[in-house]
């Protein structure tokens, strides 16, 4: 097959990349987000390097979880579902997310192959009818037995179970129990990391059981097409949702034979299994080839582990996106998850990642860069001299050999592993401006040589690790090629202009231009932690900032009441030396005492406030100001240039809660 479109004509060059379809019971977090930014910078990448790339992502829009959400929520499961999925769809855009599709399976298109695949299973024997007992997740759509159950509860999750009894369609897993485990075996590169796949022949070898596929005890599902009191196993649903988007087995299956097998479906390390054994298998059944690739990422961890809405600390990837902009979240993500291992957010590493790699190290390189250009060659890109030092040679062979190690780690899907091979090149670059010292050569006329020869390699250096950043960041680039004046030069934006060196033209004239990455200071996780809490999903983002004034966001009653408000009677106040604006008051709420510094000695003096009952903000974590910890906020009116302190309206005990 020859590609119509890309950067080179290649033959066979395929990519056909997947995110898990995410379930639309509540807006995704910082943890979704991850996989579709992975997926993203792969499909970017590919193409980049002339592959014919498919990304396919979606929603997985049945079961029994999203039928008992809509029910809380007193509304259709179609109608529950269309909001949120609408909302995935705003966070895709604003990530700068470049599907070719997204798949919906209670779309028709889906509905119609799954009944088909069904059938055939069927048809051919391999799906029976008999009757289920046994144990359910709800929350993980799981089956399990007695045995797997750990202290009665999920194996997954945790969470308690449901008993199950009914009649039921079963699939013959154990049958292709030991075909899988010899495919596996022949095929290294099937599951990824090697670890993953190491607890998948495990989990096989302990021998599998077969699956229960239907269920009849709710109907938010996909009829079994000969037997419509059943509604097919969300996971089978689910996981045919890789062939229903290309088309299979339906009139125009073009897609389908264009990209399958050459799928590489990216998961979280939760549904290794399910595409490990369960998918395979229904393909093997079904008489499909098998996808190419299956790899298992870790998970995105926070403060208190696993993000959970019961404990408050889910992150919302829209507020990062709208604080950060979303270059920056998509380099974090992909740059501080360690390659099939867990990883930690938290905004201040965030901001550090921002401030150290994107402002100090990228940003500032272009900004010399650009300022010695203006400076010592008139805004032009000068012509390199002819003669080479050992520093433009080593410069050069290591930017040679950068893009074939990212090309290694992404072909990996060790993300960290390519950003900091690029950064590699970056911290080079930047320390051959202190080895050549341009600002010294242009003391002398004699060094205009050298010093064009400097100048030239720079310019070149930050466009070669500019072009390879475009997958990551693809809003980047942009801004650089304006800045060194070839944004029109398509050419000098390609995989291919990395070698030879020398792609940029000398005589170019550059454009000074805003810093890449302002540098950020770090207000402290207390200051408006991008966490939300949702219930049912409700307070979907883009609704409540339509509903609130100008941008301002609305805030749900939940979200309010996390933060405690208590009166404290002020028992000693006193000014922080060298801080003309903060006094620090000793206060007490009920038994407890606590030190509290606020910023308002230009409005009150210290004695006035002795007896005072004040308002303070009493969960909020302490913060050190002045070598002090502050253990809570004292709330005050501000307007303009006055500021006045809450009180309350009649005298009340201290330690009463204000609510
Ligand atoms: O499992 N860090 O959907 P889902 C990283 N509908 N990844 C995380 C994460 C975290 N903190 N939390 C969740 C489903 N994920 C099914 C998929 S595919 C045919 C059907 C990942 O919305 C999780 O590992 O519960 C999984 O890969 C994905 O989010 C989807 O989760
Ligand atoms: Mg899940």
């Amino acid at each position: 097959m020859i590609l119509e479109r890309g950067p080179v004509l290649l033959e066979n060059k395929v990519f056909y990349v997947t995110t898990p379809i995410y379930y639309p019971s509540d807006k995704l977090h910082i943890g979704h987000a991850l996989t579709t930014t992975m997926a993203d910078t792969l499909a970017r990448y590919k193409k980049m390097r002339g592959y014919d790339v498919y990304f396919l992502t979606g929603s997985d829009e049945h079961g029994q979880k999203i039928q008992r959400k809509a029910q809380e929520a007193g509304v259709e499961p179609l109608t529950y579902v269309d909001r949120i999925v609408a909302s995935f769809q705003e966070l895709w855009r604003r990530l700068d997310i470049q599907y070719n599709d997204f798949i919906r399976t209670t779309e028709g298109r889906h509905k119609r192959v799954v009944q088909e695949l069904f059938r055939r299973i069927y048809e051919q024997g391999d799906i029976y009818k008999s009757e289920y007992e046994g144990w359910y997740c709800t929350p993980c759509e799981t089956f399990w037995t007695e045995r797997q159950l750990v202290e009665g509860n999920c194996p997954d999750c945790g969470r308690p179970v449901e008993l199950l009894r009914e009649e039921s369609y079963f699939f013959r897993l154990s049958k292709y129990a030991d075909r899988l485990l010899e495919y596996i075996e022949e095929h290294p590169e099937f599951i990824q990391p090697p670890s993953r796949r190491n607890e998948m022949i495990n989990f096989i070898k302990g021998g599998l059981e077969d699956l229960c596929v239907s269920r009849t005890t709710f109907d938010w599902g996909i009829p079994v097409p000969f037997d419509s009191r059943h509604v097919i196993y969300v996971w089978f649903d689910a996981l045919t949702n890789y062939i229903s988007a290309l088309g299979y087995g339906t009139e125009d299956d073009s897609l389908f034979r264009r990209y399958w097998p050459g799928a590489v479906h990216l998961v979280g390390k939760d549904i290794v299994r399910f595409h490990t054994i369960i998918w395979p298998i229904i393909l093997m059944a079904a008489g499909i080839e098998l996808p190419r690739q299956v790899f298992g990422h870790g998970w995105l961890l926070v403060e208190g582990g696993k993000m959970s809405k019961s404990k408050g600390n889910v992150v919302d990837p829209m507020i990062l996106i709208e604080r950060y902009g979303s270059d920056a979240i998509r380099y974090f993500l992909l740059r501080e998850m360690p390659y099939g291992n867990d990883g930690y957010y938290s905004e201040e590493a965030l901001v550090n990642r921002i401030n150290t790699d994107l402002a100090n190290d990228f940003g500032n390189l272009l900004s010399r860069t650009t300022a010695m250009i203006e400076k010592f060659a008139g805004g032009y890109i000068p012509a390199p001299g002819s003669e080479e030092s050992p520093l433009d040679r080593e410069l050069k062979s290591l930017a040679a050999r950068v893009p074939e190690e990212v090309d290694r780690a992404l072909n990996n899907f060790e993300f960290a592993k390519a950003l900091s091979s690029i950064w590699e090149l970056i911290n080079r670059a930047n320390k051959y401006i202190e080895e050549t010292a341009p600002w010294s050569l242009a003391r002398r006329s004699e060094n205009r040589e050298r010093l064009n020869t400097v100048l030239y390699n720079l310019a070149e250096a930050i466009r070669q690790a500019t072009v390879m950043c475009t997958p990551f960041m693809p809003g980047v680039p942009r801004r650089v090629w304006q800045q060194l004046g070839i944004a029109e030069k398509a050419e000098l934006h390609a995989w291919d202009s990395l070698a030879p060196w020398g792609g940029i033209p000398a005589g170019i004239k550059i454009a000074r231009g805003e810093p890449l990455f302002p540098r950020l200071e770090w207000q402290g996780e207390g200051a408006a932690p991008a966490v939300v809490c949702t219930k049912n999903g409700e307070s979907d983002r883009a609704e409540s900032s339509a509903a609130g004034k100008e941008g301002e966001e609305l805030i749900s009653i939940e979200e309010f009441g996390r933060i405690k408000l208590r009166v404290a009677q002020v028992l000693a106040a006193e000014r922080v030396p060298k801080a003309d604006k903060l006094l620090k008051l000793e206060v007490k709420l009920g038994d407890e005492r606590r030190t509290v510094v606020a910023g308002i000695a230009k409005y009150y003096r210290p004695e006035d406030l002795v007896g005072k009952k004040v308002i303070l903000v009493a969960n909020l974590k302490p913060a050190k100001l002045r070598g002090i910890v502050s253990e809570g906020m004292v709330l005050a009116a501000v307007d303009g240039d006055n500021l006045a302190l809450l009180t309350t309206d009649a005298e009340i005990t201290d330690g009463a809660v204000v609510r």
